[in-house]
């Protein structure tokens, strides 16, 4: 599914190049389709709501739009963003983290649940949208992901309202008049080891019970949202992990904690980067090249303002020439233009050494990617290309200087 971009032309790349500069992301619809197939086939008896923070793309989001999922969002304007998209009201969960009233105002005003985790924030929504459906994001202690960063349960996570406080939190929901319609956790992110998939399902049989226990409470739930977090194979030996088992083991427990069908509520998953992480790639062409010591330093266009995941987790992203080379592999370190030492994008590739002026792709690159680029040292955040029925389009250009200034 990854290899898609290997079989793109240097001529392709560079025809996008003339069309809009260097660096790009370039997304392919029909690997986005397949990875939607996927989801849809391993959670047969689940409805997706794709984790948008992950890419905000509009031809991305219209893609998936059509695929039938909804959305999970985590701020107002992504709510907002996701509404003029097209997407339902109903198809939008908002997942707020520590959000201020202004934002509560927002989401309420536009009439989709919030999913919350703070007695405080459930009491200030409360107070705002009178008779307003909310869902409980709860911390189960079980958490995983591919970098501390990027675990959302457990002692060292901000998430989540612990167990001890969920009595509390059902007497603010009565004493507010609004209506639970959920619950709803997410473990952490880039969960790619069969440990990571045990952690992952104990977390989901904990939160049925958890439904089981607030039904009881408080009557039915219209759904349990088990979160997202499956993990896409980076490394060229990794492999995007097979969510079948995922699904089938999921289906047992809710069958356990639910026996009669028609009981059951709705079941959620909410997956970002294995929707869309294979389907994108940066392409940045090389600027310059330095050798100093041992070391090759391949400079590109594109940097941590492009793509931080690097620099940031540490990830690893695959990096290949788009010219067929016959130089000898050296041990390269592909680099970027901000000053920054922490500015890389690759170290210790051993890839032919391009040429100044060459292309060089960015593989994996389709999941928090553009989504965390930023406009750091002034430099505009990536042009984006879309693929789909066998034609590129533009998508999004680059930010003009006065963009970025203003
Ligand atoms: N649901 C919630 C509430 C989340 O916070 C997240 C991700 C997801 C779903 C989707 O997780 P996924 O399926 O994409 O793993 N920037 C990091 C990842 C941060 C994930 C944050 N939350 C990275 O580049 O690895």
């Amino acid at each position: 599914m990854r290899e898609w971009a290997r079989s793109v032309s240097v001529e392709e790349w560079e025809g996008l190049a003339r069309e809009h500069s260097t660096p790009f992301y370039a997304y392919d619809a029909d690997v986005l389709r397949a990875r939607c197939n996927d989801v849809r086939a391993a959670f047969s008896q689940a409805e997706v709501r794709y984790a948008m923070k992950a890419n905000a793309s509009p031809a991305l989001l219209d893609t998936i739009h059509a695929e039938r999922f909804g959305i999970d969002a985590v701020s107002p304007w992504e709510v907002r963003y996701a509404l003029e998209r097209g997407y339902a009201r109903e198809q939008v969960l908002y997942t707020g983290s520590f959000p201020s009233d202004s934002e509560l105002r927002a989401v309420a005003s536009m009439g989709v649940v919030a999913n919350l985790d703070a007695l405080s924030a459930i009491d200030r929504y409360g107070a705002l949208a009178q008779g307003g459906a909310v869902s409980i994001r709860v911390d189960l202690e079980e958490g995983a992901g591919h970098h501390p960063h990027v675990v959302t349960a457990g002692d060292e996570s901000k998430f989540g309202l612990t167990l001890d406080a969920l009595d509390e939190a059902l007497s603010i929901v009565r004493r507010r008049g609004l209506r639970l319609v959920g619950v709803h956790q997410h473990i952490g992110s880039g969960l790619l080891t069969d440990a990571h998939r045990d952690v992952w399902l104990r977390a989901a049989r904990g939160l049925f019970d958890v439904a089981a226990r607030v039904e009881r409470d408080v009557g039915p739930l219209a759904f349990v949202d088990v979160g997202g977090g499956f993990g896409v194979g980076y490394h060229e030996d990794e492999r995007t992990v097979d969510l079948r088992p995922w699904g089938l083991a999921l289906e047992r427990e809710r069958a356990r904690v639910w026996p009669d069908p028609a009981r059951r509520p709705a079941l959620w998953v909410e997956p970002g980067r294995y929707l869309v992480a294979e389907c994108g790639v940066l392409v940045a062409r090389v600027s310059t090249i330095k050798r100093a010591r041992d070391r090759v330093w391949v400079g590109t266009d594109a940097g941590m303002h492009a793509l931080i995941r690097p620099a940031m987790y540490g990830s690893y992203h695959p990096v290949w020439n788009t010219h067929a080379r016959t130089s000898p592999v050296e041990r390269c370190f592909v680099v970027g233009p901000i000053c920054e030492s922490g500015d890389v994008l690759a170290e210790e590739r051993m890839i032919p050494v391009p040429d100044e002026g060459e292309l060089l792709v960015i593989g994996v690159a389709g999941a928090y990617g553009y989504a965390m680029a930023s406009t750091y040292n002034l430099r505009p955040r990536p042009a984006e290309f879309f693929r789909d029925a066998g034609s590129w389009r533009l998508v999004r250009k680059s930010e003009h200087y006065e963009r970025v200034v203003r």
